[in-house]
């Protein structure tokens, strides 16, 4: 299995949106799918609960079913305030980190630290995980955009995609469901934006 992270300890960058249209993604081709919340809050649980049945699936993590074990991909959000030995470890189960980044001076700020504890992380354990940093909620053409691109552009690790501010994100989730339940027609944009996410998590980048 698959296991991939999405951390960030800064409150509000994005995580369970991107685990949810992330987990929704891969279960949209073809992929088995479980979401593991990690978060007290529960946001990623509740938004599962209320996943229609129609839809392509996103299994819970449920560590004593055997169908766990399966190939596929597991999917962890995680909660904000995330540190310490409760990092480290659920830094541990995954191959793949993903790195939500708001773009605001505070967001970019809170971030530096994180990433550094990820790089101190990952030189401990050889390359063996992959981590990308995504831009989320960005408002292209304003300072802040510029901001973190300058600030992402000076960093170890690859930007795997820029996700602009747009409702598709907010509506999708009041329902359950991700962009990519959403009709092509009206999410074009986020769907070209999800592109190089997608790509990214293909095996021969992580060869
Ligand atoms: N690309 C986007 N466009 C518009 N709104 C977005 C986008 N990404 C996230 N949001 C909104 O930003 C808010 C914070 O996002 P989210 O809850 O995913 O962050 P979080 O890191 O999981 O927060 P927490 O640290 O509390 O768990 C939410 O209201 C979400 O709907
Ligand atoms: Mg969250």
């Amino acid at each position: 299995m698959n296991t991939l992270l999405v951390a960030n300890p800064k409150g509000g960058s994005g995580k369970t949106t991107l685990a949810i249209n992330l987990a929704v993604m891969l279960a949209t081709q073809g992929s088995n799918v479980r979401l593991l919340d990690l978060d007290r809050q529960r946001s990623a649980t509740n938004w599962l609960v209320q996943r229609p049945a129609d839809l392509p699936v996103v299994w819970p993590y449920e560590p004593d079913n055997k169908s766990a074990t399966k190939a596929g991909w597991l999917i962890i959000d995680s909660p904000a305030g995330l540190h310490g030995k409760t990092l480290s470890r659920a830094i541990k189960l995954a191959q793949h980190i993903v790195v939500p980044i708001g773009s605001s001076a505070f967001d970019i700020g809170a971030s530096t630290e994180f990433l550094h504890t990820l790089k101190e992380e990952k030189a401990i354990r050889k390359q063996r995980v992959s981590i990308g940093m995504v831009g989320m909620r960005i408002s292209p053409r304003t300072r802040a955009a510029q901001q973190l691109e300058t600030f992402l552009t000076g960093h170890d690790f690859p930007l795997i995609g820029v996700l602009q501010d747009t409702q598709a994100y907010v509506n999708a989730s009041f329902e359950g469901k991700g962009v990519f339940d959403l009709p092509p027609r009206i999410t074009l944009r986020e769907r070209e934006q999800w592109r190089a996410l997608g790509e990214w998590l293909t095996p021969k980048n992580h060869a």
